[in-house]
């Protein structure tokens, strides 16, 4: 498929179709993997993503405090994932941003299009669907949403949604106090290496430099959910990514060789350590392999906030302090934009080898 202008699956999916275009179907040897997703929601058996209760993270108990950070620790050196509870963030602004992002996406595609990204040109802020990057024209089944929500300073508010007319202040609201737990649980795997708290989040960036980027996620009913994904396996390039969602089961982590669905806990954040991290910490710190499923009932939409550092101002690599003789550096110094353009092309070239 050549296309300048990518096609919107929602238009796709309310169109009637019963066969999905060929360019969503994924290989056979991933449909092999691809099963129902609420019947996999609803499993017990097997390992479960974590969750961690954040309730005593600040306990004046040191032994309080210090059972939370290191569960904390366990699950990103384990996992890399965990549903992250009593996390500070009102539930009821939690809703607010939710329902702010739904009624945006309520609105016709039409409407929506006025806010078109234009990802060949580098504008890739505003509403837009992924284009195929690999020779195969490989397409996920999602739209979404995608804009810079911290530091205040850089963001485009002329970018910004306008419909509902409270999407910016709960955006703004929600942003400003995920920066704050941002610092604060960077400080645990930070102090997990034997660093100083601050270590980790002054390499990604710190207060100034850390950039914020929410994308909302929105994925149409698939008319033929076992041959499709709505985001394929990959692993964030951030140093921590938080995701909410509407509750609608999608998520899948592989762990220990098999695909394990999250369960969707309310008033939870999902939390990923990023490749940044991964890198920084010489892997003791895990970024875990993840994909996105789809289904034929339910719209699911997910708002992930990516917390990335600046594309070029730092190199990213092992810090000397984790990395020994026993131990060598596992990644080799590159910058952020260099890591994402390093994945890119290592994904071309085992398409190559297929
Ligand atoms: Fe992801």
């Amino acid at each position: 498929m050549v296309n300048s202008v990518a096609p919107r699956v929602e238009s796709l999916a309310t169109s009637g179709i019963q066969s999905i275009p060929k360019e969503y179907v994924r290989t056979i040897e991933e449909q092999t993997s691809i099963t129902n997703i609420f019947e996999e929601e609803k499993k017990e058996e097997g390992p479960q993503v974590p969750t961690i209760d954040l309730k005593e993270i600040d306990s004046e108990d040191i032994k309080v405090r210090e059972k939370c950070r290191e569960e904390l620790k366990k699950a990103a050196m384990d996992w890399g994932v965990m549903h992250l509870v009593n996390h500070g963030i009102s539930n009821e602004l939690l809703e607010k941003v939710k329902k702010a992002g739904e009624v945006f996406f309520q609105q016709s595609v039409e409407e929506k299009e006025k806010y078109a990204n234009d990802q060949e040109t580098g504008k890739i802020a505003g509403y837009g669907s992924k284009l195929a990057n690999n020779a195969s024209g490989q397409l996920e089944w999602e739209d979404y949403f995608f804009h810079l929500v911290f530091p205040e300073e850089k963001r485009d508010m002329s970018i910004w949604p306008k419909t509902p007319s409270d999407y910016i202040e709960a955006t703004s609201e929600y942003a400003k106090q995920l920066r704050i737990l941002v610092t604060k649980i960077l400080s645990i795997p930070s102090i997990g290496l034997g660093l100083e708290e601050g270590r980790l989040e002054q390499e990604v960036g710190g207060m100034e430099e850390l950039l914020l980027q929410m994308k909302i996620n929105y994925y149409p009913k698939c008319p033929q959910p076992e041959l499709a994904l709505g985001v394929e396996a990959h692993t964030d390039v951030s140093a921590l990514t938080f995701i909410l969602h509407n509750m609608v089961p999608g998520l899948q982590l592989f762990y220990q060789g098999k695909w394990v669905t999250a369960k969707c806990v309310p008033n939870s954040i999902i939390m990923h350590i990023g490749d940044t991290i991964e890198i920084l910490s010489n892997g003791k710190y895990k970024s875990i392999l993840h994909r996105g499923l789809v289904n034929k009932e339910k719209v699911r939409i997910s708002w992930a906030v990516f917390c990335e550092p600046p594309k070029e101002k730092i190199i990213l690599k092992p810090l000397p302090e984790v990395v020994s003789e026993d131990e060598p550096a596992l990644f080799p110094p590159r910058t952020f934009a260099q890591h994402i353009q390093h994945k890119l092309f290592r994904k071309t070239q085992e398409e190559f080898k297929n």
